[in-house]
């Protein structure tokens, strides 16, 4: 694009002001910001401000969203503790759909990880696991044993193709990571990254802010702009190719998540649906899930940034919370969905409003870093299309087996980070070696309970662990490698009737490895 026609699509656009500084940039830095806004549809980004800020500012203004709030009928649910009997039914129905290499898994790792705080994508990081694994490194070789779990039932050759959303901001750190760990032992060509679009954050006024003289203000559209990306990068296509017709689509910062969970795929196609979420029983009205609902008779997530704290707090008449369909960010698409989504409903997906403190250059080109929010980022949010269902479902798990997501720092009493995260998945392991018939030894060789100990700080700890500052023990030091066991199956072997130390790791090689150092 020639300079003459970027200034008029910028002045057409009301935009000029990106160019304010424009003499005083080096040739290199001119050249990169004229890359960088050539493919930039600015009337584009102008319809999509004012869109996004009529219905925020109608949201604020009306009645709120709640008044129109009903929780998910019992008909469209499924439960892994109330449906006991049928989960074997949906299991073997999903197993059966992935060794017919029918199922792929979609990853959203598109976000900044900001409340993180890593400089780098949130799948490369290691939570301080015994073996030290990345969150990418757990989720691929979940995919791995569950390709070969369907091998054995079938004896056909399976393949899971798992499709990694990135962003600008996070696609070559990314890419790097997986050729550097040769793709975890998956085929390189069963990993398709691609890449989803960016935005740029604007004032209250509609104006592009400057990040510095010469840099826009970017950031990704959102994990909803996954729609669009399925488009322009041809993904839609590729999957139509490899005969998909079941995608499971998840965040990356869930330790315990079950990539292809079987159980939900099963039922999800058992019911007939094209859209699927998977909730956990949310029990704390304050906690930071959203919550599938109907909304004026259509399925939503109100995000927990837009309920109010009175409807958050709203019990049903058994004592529990009324909006309780926490969502996990597992989403189950039948293909034919997802392609109607990009062919014909994603223009109408709105972008949500997220006020910021944006850091911005000022008239005298000096950087400005706001205390208080100064602009806009708008985003897209994925699971903005269950309104276009045919056939929804629900489908709840057990925040314990398959919940912890890591969202933030480590830091005293804090909430999702990597202490609780590494604690969830030693703590399930754990019961899945109890289930399995093994049994935990402290190192004067007494059995160790069950039950981890509550009680006040101080208190005289079982031996093993250390206690933590409320008085609860430590969970057991256990890991067990997804390519061992995907659900906790197949431990019999290994550690039935065996009294077991901490720390207790278990590897494909050897079968089983104890290292006898405690803690
Ligand atoms: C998300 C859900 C929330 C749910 C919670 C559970 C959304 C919009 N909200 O909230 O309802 O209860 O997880 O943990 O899904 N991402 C992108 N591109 C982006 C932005 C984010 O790919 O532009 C990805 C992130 O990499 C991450 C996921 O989307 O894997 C969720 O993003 P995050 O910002 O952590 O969502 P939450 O606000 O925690």
């Amino acid at each position: 694009m020639d300079m003459d026609g970027l200034r008029q699509r910028l002045a057409e656009a009301g935009q000029s002001h990106l160019l304010q500084f424009w003499n005083e940039l080096s040739p290199e830095q001119q050249a990169e910001m004229q890359q960088d806004m050539g493919t930039m549809d600015f009337k584009e980004i102008n319809g999509f401000f004012k869109n996004a800020m009529e219905t925020s500012m109608s949201q604020t203004k009306q009645e709120k969203i709640d008044n129109h709030m009903e929780p998910v009928p019992r008909e469209v649910l499924g439960s892994v503790t109330r449906d006991r009997e049928s989960l074997k039914d949906w299991d073997k129905q999903g197993l059966q759909c992935i060794a017919q290499n029918k199922v792929a898994v979609l990853l959203l790792a598109g976000g900044q990880g900001t409340r993180l705080g890593v400089p780098y994508p949130k799948g490369m990081y290691d939570v301080g696991l015994p073996s030290h694994k990345t969150l990418f490194q757990i989720q691929a070789e979940r995919i791995l044993k569950l390709q070969r779990l369907a091998e054995q039932q079938h004896g056909t050759k399976c393949c899971i193709p798992w499709y990694i959303m990135t962003s600008g901001r996070t696609m070559e750190s990314t890419k790097e990571f997986f050729a550097k760990h040769k793709y975890f032992g998956l085929s390189q060509e069963d990993v398709i990254f691609f890449q989803q679009g960016m935005l740029p954050a604007m004032d209250y006024s509609g104006k592009i802010i400057l990040e510095a003289k010469g840099k826009l203000s970017m950031a990704p559209d959102g994990n909803g702009g996954l729609y669009r990306a399925l488009g322009t990068q041809n993904i839609i296509q590729d999957m139509e190719r490899r005969g998909i017709s079941c995608i499971h689509v998840y965040c990356v910062d869930n330790i315990l998540v079950k990539v292809a969970d079987p159980a939900f795929i099963g039922f999800c196609v058992k019911m007939g649906a094209d859209c699927g979420a998977k909730v956990v029983e949310k029990t704390n009205p304050t906690e930071a899930v959203g919550v599938v609902c109907k909304v004026d008779g259509r399925y939503q997530v109100v995000e927990y940034s837009e309920i109010t704290l009175a409807t958050a707090e709203r019990r049903a008449s058994d004592g529990r919370l009324m909006f309780n369909a926490g969502n996990v960010a597992n989403h189950f698409f039948s293909l034919a969905f997802l392609r109607d989504i990009v062919n014909t409903h994603e223009p109408q997906l709105q972008h949500h409003v997220a006020q910021k403190k944006i850091p911005y250059v000022d008239a005298q080109g000096q950087l400005i870093k706001p205390d208080k929010p100064n602009g806009i980022k708008m985003e897209k949010f994925v699971f903005d299309i269950f309104q276009f269902a045919k056939k929804f479902v629900v489908y709840e798990v057990l925040r314990e087996d398959e919940f912890s997501p890591l969202k933030n720092a480590d830091s005293q009493d804090g909430k999702d980070n990597p202490t609780t995260a590494r604690h969830a998945l030693m703590s399930l392991h754990h019961r899945w070696v109890l289930n399995a018939g093994g049994h935990f030894i402290d190192e004067n060789g007494t059995r160790v309970p069950a039950i981890p100990r509550h009680g006040p700080a101080g208190s005289v700890s079982t031996g093993v662990t250390q206690n933590l500052k409320d008085g609860t023990d430590l969970p057991i030091k256990c890991e067990i490698s997804p390519l061992v066991s995907y659900g906790g199956e197949g431990l019999e072997g290994l550690v039935k009737d065996r009294e077991l130390r901490p720390t207790l790791v278990i590897n494909e090689d050897g079968l089983h490895e104890l290292v006898k150092n405690g803690l």
